[in-house]
This record gives C-alpha cells, structure tokens and sequence, in this order.
C-alpha cells in the first residue's frame, strides 16, 4: 500500500523553475504563547504543524519577497531590506500575528546569508529570500481571535528569470471584473490574496495563453497576480498612486525613483482600460516586481481582442529601466539611493 503518511516531505516536483531550489540552510524563529525564542539557522527540512494550526483553517500567514545579489566586490548585499522589513511588519500587524521586531528579522536574513555563503549564486543569478511568518496556535475555534503562537522561517532560492521566457515581453490578459484580493488587504501579502487570484490567473494562462491576469475591477487599473503595472509614451510613465487595494510594491517605488533620475516625468494617478487602449498604440507597458524585475508586455487580451503594445517587444524604455535598475541590484553602478545592505 502507498505510504499515505500524512506528514511525508513533499519535495519540489519541478526542480530549476523559479522557487524550487533551495540552499541549505533555513533561519527560524518560534513564538509561544507570545514570547519569541532564539532564532536559529538549521538545515532545511519539513516542518511539523498540529492539524487545528490556526494557519491551517484560519490563513494567518504571511511572508516576503526579496533578493539578495553577489555584487562585484565579492560581497553579498540585500536590495532594500529595510523596505521589506517594514513591509512585513505591516502585513503581521494586518494579520494580528506576532512578530519579533524588524531587526531580528534583519538578523535571521544576515545570520542565514553568511552561513549559506558559499551557496549564494553568482550574476545573473540572485538569491531570492522568503521570510514566512505562520499562526501555528492549534485551535479550530480560533476564527475570530489571533495566534499567540507562531514559526518565523526565512527560505533562501537562487533564481534566474521568474517569466521562463527571460527577457521576452509578456501577453497579459485585461481583467475587469474580479477583483485580486478583497479591497482592503491589498497591501498585506498574505497568501490568501494569491489564493483568490489563482483561479483568473490560471484560467486565463490555460484558455488565453496569457502568462499574467492585469486586475482592472471597474475599469480602475491596479496591479497583475504577483507585480505592478507601468505604462510609459513620450518620456513620462503612468502608474496608480498607492492604494489600500494593491500592494505597494518596493521595485514600483525603485523604478519610480531610477526613472526620475534618468529624467523621465513620473506620473502616480489612476488611470483606466480606456487609457491603456490609447497609450499603449504608441508607448510602452511593462510589470515591476522583486521577482519579475521588469517585464516587458507584449500583447493585452483585452474585450475580447488581443493588442499589440508598440511593436509587441520589450520597448526601448523599458529595457533601459530594467538595465538601470539591475545596474544598482547587482552592484555594477554606485549605489547613490543607499539601496544595497
Ligand atoms: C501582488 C503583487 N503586487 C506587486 C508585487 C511587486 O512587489 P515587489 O516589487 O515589492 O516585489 C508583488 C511581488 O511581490 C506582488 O505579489
């Protein structure tokens, strides 16, 4: 009989796609009953929950997704870690999940860094880190009150290109109606608002061959499953100014301020699928995010029709943003916004 253990290891089933390699080593740190422990960093294995773990019924979970790049001088430096930081504080406080302090996060991170050292990926490649914070309090009767217990993990994975095309531009498909997440937990990342956008995501990939859902609810223009959305013509770029309903995302705010710097106007409002349509018959559409860096699209499946955006390329704005901002990720540039720690 096939072994139905329930606690067995599920190792990655699609080993080299984006997020299924691992280096070794795992930094945790566990709170009960409210009173954070020592953080540790032990090798990565599968972790035991009780069944009623709060996270299990309850989605009190969230995490965070940055890099950490081989810069030149043969250090290892995290893009905008204080960004990420904050970021996840937030999301826990959201959450009603203990958390034990920016720093001790911070601390995890360098303490995993430093022993995994001869793990860390050269360029092109980055280290893609995953600190995850889960409710583990077991209690099924816990709907309506927080965790006080808690496991705090940061995963390390060195990645390549999150769209397996690389560089090429993406066809994205033009949602209108469903909404990504509820509209007021936006900013949190928490694994329920990919859970409620997988079912367009996949729909779309499967049915239009779209590789992201751009989620338009009403019209308003906001972000795609998993980054945010730029559109630029004539030296300036359109992108929706922060919102409760979206995540505010760091590569969004890096592109916004590396593109000021190159001269470029910058323009935060709301915009609609109406001002796509226009913009985009002469200008450029691309996606921002820690994973997907900064993609180019190619083509919207829009009403039922499929658009060609410029040439249906990577335009020449957005590849020289993407450069500019790798240029300050990887260390090949000076680091004069203080971005790399
Ligand atoms: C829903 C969503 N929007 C935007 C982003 C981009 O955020 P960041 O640039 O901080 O990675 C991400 C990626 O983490 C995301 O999951």
């Amino acid at each position: 009989m096939a072994d139905s253990s329930p606690n067995k290891a599920q190792a990655p089933r699609q080993t080299g796609a984006f997020g299924t390699e691992f280096i070794s080593k795992m930094a945790v740190a566990e709170c009960i009953d409210g009173v954070w422990q020592p953080a540790r960093v032990v090798p990565v294995a599968p972790i035991s929950l009780h069944p009623a773990a709060h996270v299990l019924h309850y989605a009190s979970t969230c995490f965070e997704g940055m890099k950490a790049y081989r810069t030149p001088d043969g250090h290892t430096r995290v893009f905008r870690l204080d960004r990420h930081m904050a970021r996840f504080g937030r999301s826990a406080k959201q959450l009603y999940l203990p958390f034990p302090g920016e720093q001790v996060v911070e601390s995890m991170v360098r303490e995993m860094l430093a022993e995994c050292d001869a793990e860390m990926p050269e360029p092109p490649k980055a280290l893609y880190l995953r600190p995850t914070l889960i409710g583990t309090e077991a209690n099924i009767g816990a709907a309506g009150a927080p965790s006080r217990d808690a496991l705090l993990y940061v995963l390390g994975s060195p990645v390549g290109d999150y769209f397996t095309g690389g560089a090429k531009a993406l066809t994205i498909k033009v949602e209108e109606e469903a909404m990504r997440c509820a509209p007021g937990t936006g900013q949190t990342k928490t694994g329920g608002n990919y859970a409620a956008a997988l079912r367009q995501v996949i729909e779309a990939r499967e049915n239009e061959g779209a590789d992201q859902v751009l989620f338009c609810p009403g019209g308003d223009v906001q972000e795609t499953g998993a980054s945010n959305f730029f559109l630029l013509k004539d030296n300036c770029l359109l992108t929706k100014p922060l919102a409760p309903s979206f995540l505010d995302g760091v590569t969004r705010d890096s592109v916004i301020t590396v593109a000021k710097d190159l001269g470029y106007e910058v323009r935060e409002e709301d915009f609609t699928v109406d001002d796509i349509q226009d913009w985009i018959k002469d200008g450029e559409a691309f996606l921002s995010g820690t994973a997907a860096v900064l993609s180019g699209v190619g083509y919207l499946l829009c009403r039922g029709e499929r658009l060609v955006v410029g040439d249906g390329s990577m335009g020449p704005h957005t590849q020289k943003l993407r450069q500019a901002l790798t240029d300050l990720q990887f260390g090949r540039v000076e680091d004069r916004f203080g971005w790399l720690s």
